[in-house]
């Protein structure tokens, strides 16, 4: 029985087509897969419920920047993953209706990370007693919430996931085009629904804390928490 199971994992998953690849192919599916199905659903999944970590003394200790350097390391490496896997197999004209909606939902993805790089470089200043402006005073875009910065925070986020949903259909398409292996359509779905599973427990704990509170803390004074907090389900707390 378990040889059956083993040899059936093993199946392609269209009985009438082979599943043969060519090497640069291979390649160019599995890279994608590990960044955009892997490391940037954990890398967002750290970003929005970590911005406290759990021994931290919230509010006393504020500014944790463990989230954001495991972002901007994760995104930046990935870009670099995304524009390897496409040189693999950048080629002109192709046929099928396939393989032109995968490419399409392909190039949307690399323009979107190229817009979430530049918009994450973009963003403005911090201000606080860390980074002041140049006149010497705490002013800064974060500190303040300038336009500027409630731009970016919600075209980033906005942007962020489409980006992630449009590189799970452009997966789920180079797996057909390919012709996978019933395994690796199984494994995906497995990760998906786990982490999945785990997003909406940290969002059910209350972990999705307000950036701007991470970092400056809960006084209503601060001109951040004068306004609503920016992005779905984003949460705060009284101290
Ligand atoms: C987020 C995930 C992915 C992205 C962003 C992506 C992106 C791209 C892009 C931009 C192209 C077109 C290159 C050109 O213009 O010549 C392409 C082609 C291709 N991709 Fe992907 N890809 C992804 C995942 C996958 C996966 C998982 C597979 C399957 C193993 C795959 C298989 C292919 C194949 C076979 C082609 C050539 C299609 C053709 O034009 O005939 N891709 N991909
Ligand atoms: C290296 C360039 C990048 C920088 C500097 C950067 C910076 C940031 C910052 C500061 C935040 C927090 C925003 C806030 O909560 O107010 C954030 C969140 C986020 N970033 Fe990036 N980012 C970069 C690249 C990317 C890329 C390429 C993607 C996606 C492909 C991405 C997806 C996201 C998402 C989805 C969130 C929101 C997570 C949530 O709270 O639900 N980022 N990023």
């Amino acid at each position: 029985m378990w040889e059956a199971l083993w040899q059936w994992l093993w199946l392609p998953i269209d009985a009438s087509r082979a599943h043969g690849l060519e090497q640069n192919v291979a390649w160019h599916g599995r890279l994608m897969v590990a960044t955009w199905g892997f490391l940037f659903p954990i890398s967002i999944i750290i970003t929005r419920f970590l911005k406290v970590t759990p021994r931290q003394q919230w509010p006393n200790e504020l500014d944790n920047r463990f989230w954001f350097r495991v972002h901007v390391a994760a995104q930046v490496s990935g870009g670099v993953l995304t524009a390897f896997a496409v040189w693999l197999v950048w080629s002109p004209g192709s046929e099928g209706n396939l393989p032109w909606l995968h490419r399409l939902c392909g190039w949307s993805v690399v323009s979107l990370y190229c817009a979430q790089f530049i918009g994450g470089i973009a963003r403005g200043t911090r201000g606080g007693m860390d980074e002041p402006a140049p006149d010497g005073s705490i002013h800064g875009d974060h500190f303040d919430m300038t336009t500027r910065r409630v731009i970016f925070e919600y075209a980033h986020k906005t942007l962020g996931y489409t980006s992630i949903v449009l590189a799970a259909m452009a997966m789920l398409l180079g797996l057909w085009i390919t012709n996978a292996y019933i395994w690796m359509w199984l494994g995906l779905f497995g990760w998906w629904c786990f982490s999945i599973t785990v997003y909406a427990a940290l969002q059910r704990k209350g972990m999705a804390l307000d950036t701007y509170q991470a970092i400056w803390g809960p006084d209503p004074n601060l001109p951040g928490n004068q306004r609503k907090p920016i992005g779905f389900g984003i949460q705060r707390r009284n101290g």
